[in-house]
């Protein structure tokens, strides 16, 4: 018997002004690295968002591990999100904060309230060190002293220092030079398979996605147009599909020239 999945999305629709999900449907599985894409503005963003419950569906439903988010039990939600760290795009710290307070701030309050000090120091403390930074260098740092890539390990940090078992990655290499992109990417393959968490990643870097994820599926007009293998992805006949690959080739290109 096939495992049940640990996310699946149910005919998902969500309108803001205009459509934007128009029934997905779509499984991610147990411990695999599954990645994201599509053209921006398709709802990647707030499809991510539906599974913590930040956005909710106007129809359809999102399980986690077989618990219905929107027509299940009450307090699902509180439940599900303390399973799910969620690293957002532009790293999203708070600027008043020091990385220290930023990092703690990924505890569920309930258990934050129930820690000791020294546990939740211990917490951030092993966070930091796990995404490479010195928690010695930046924990009384704020975040505006840090270098794009640095923010990006700090809010990273703050999603895995609860020990979730899904972690949501939105465009966590956005606006990173190739250098940092490639670092983060090799940090994010690391942290899944140490923490041993189910992964979805949101990224345009569609050639480092390739080489890291087991599944791909792309989102387009609202819907799933492709979910399989990244070798599947590269040869699919669909012609969306190819024009969405061509691009993301010649962009790869354009990055290799740039960094000559
Ligand atoms: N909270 C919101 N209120 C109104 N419109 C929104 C909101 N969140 C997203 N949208 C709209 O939904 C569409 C998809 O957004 P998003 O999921 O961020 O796209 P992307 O695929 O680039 O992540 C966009 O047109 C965006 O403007
Ligand atoms: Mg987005």
């Amino acid at each position: 018997m096939k495992p049940a999945p640990v996310i699946r999305y149910l005919d998902t629709h969500k309108s803001f002004k205009r459509p934007v999900l128009s029934g997905v449907n779509l499984e991610i599985h147990e411990g695999e690295m599954f990645a994201l894409f599509g053209p921006s503005g398709t709802g990647k963003s707030v499809l991510l968002k539906t599974t913590i419950g930040l956005v909710v569906p106007d129809r359809g439903d999102v399980e986690v591990r077989g618990e219905s988010l929107y027509h299940g039990a009450r307090g699902i939600l509180d439940t599900v999100r303390k399973q799910v760290g969620y690293v957002f795009q532009y790293a999203a710290l708070f600027d008043s904060m020091t990385v220290y307070d930023n990092v703690e701030m990924g505890l569920p309050e309930d258990r934050l309230r129930r820690m000791p000090k020294t546990e939740v120091a211990r917490a951030v403390w092993d966070a930091l060190e796990l995404v490479n930074l010195d928690p010695r260098e930046v924990m009384s740092v704020l975040p505006a002293e840090l270098s794009g890539g640095m923010k990006k390990r700090v809010g990273i940090a703050r999603a895995i220092v609860g020990r979730p078992r899904i972690l949501l990655w939105d465009e966590p290499t956005t606006g990173l030079d190739p250098v940092n992109t490639a670092a983060i990417e090799r940090l994010i393959r690391r942290l899944s398979r140490e923490l041993r968490v189910t992964s979805v990643l949101v990224t345009h870097d569609v050639e480092g996605a390739l080489w890291m994820c087991g599944r791909v599926a792309m989102l387009e007009g609202g819907s799933i147009r492709f979910c399989g293998t990244p070798d599947e992805f590269q040869t699919e006949a669909d012609p969306v599909v190819r024009a969405f690959v061509d691009r993301a080739a010649a962009e790869a290109a354009l990055d290799v020239v740039e960094m000559s």
